[in-house]
């Protein structure tokens, strides 16, 4: 029998963050006040989540109630850094936008990516067990030998593929449960699982910017704000 390697991983990190529930509720009512206050509500559809980024509400990292939280995800950027063994001493880690997300009924999050950030996280603030939970999508894929296999309804139907692992899936639901959070490169494409009834889910998203602080002799990565000039 020969042996398979499996290299090339999408690696993201879960971790709990203990925060009381009296910060819990005061978050909790300050979104709400969020949602209330909505700046552009007919950019939401009926059957997509209410995202405070889309509303007016994108910089909560911004506000104090919610300064403690930011506090945890820092230490949780830096263990997914350790654990991919990145040199976070050599980078400065920014948060360039964060916003809350409500989910009532079967309302979802569509598929997509966060472009223009490097690393993202949802944190679920209010989560029942039955809620939605994150999907991902590999699309690489680089096991696909033929287009269609992984992710085709019809070839899913007739179970082409006998029995989904590591080396044939190109679609996770990720689960996870209120207080954890779920960090991965933004540039995963991602979504909530549709068709699922959520009991007024509210999670925290986030994009973190990472900027090099000593430039000199590295040719990629960015560089630091300060040498940057406005023209
Ligand atoms: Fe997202």
């Amino acid at each position: 029998m020969g042996q398979i390697f499996n290299f090339f991983p999408l690696s993201v990190l879960k971790s709990k963050i203990e925060l009381s529930d009296e910060k819990k509720k005061k978050m909790i009512e300050e979104i709400l006040v969020m949602e209330k206050k909505s700046k552009n509500i007919e950019y939401k559809n009926q059957s997509s989540a209410w995202t405070g980024d889309t509303q007016g509400f994108e910089f909560i990292h911004n506000n104090q109630i919610f300064d403690d939280f930011f506090i945890e995800v820092k230490k949780k950027i830096i263990e997914y850094l350790e654990a991919l063994q990145v040199d976070h001493n050599q980078l400065e880690i920014f948060i360039q936008r964060s916003w809350a997300t409500i989910s009532k009924e079967k309302e979802n999050i569509a598929l997509h990516k966060h472009l223009q950030s490097h690393l993202s996280f949802a944190y679920y603030l209010k989560k029942s067990d039955t809620d939605a939970n994150l999907l991902f999508i590999d699309e690489t894929k680089h096991n696909e030998f033929l287009p269609g296999l992984f992710l085709s309804p019809s070839t899913n139907k007739k179970q082409v593929i006998k029995k989904r692992n590591i080396s044939n899936t190109a679609a996770i639901v990720f689960d996870a449960k209120e207080d954890e959070i779920v960090i991965f490169p933004s540039k995963t494409a991602h979504q909530t699982q549709p068709n699922i009834k959520n009991n007024d889910r509210i999670s925290i998203s986030a994009d973190i910017f990472i900027v090099s602080k000593n430039s000199e002799n590295l040719e990629h990565l960015v560089s630091p704000f300060k040498d940057w000039k406005n023209i």
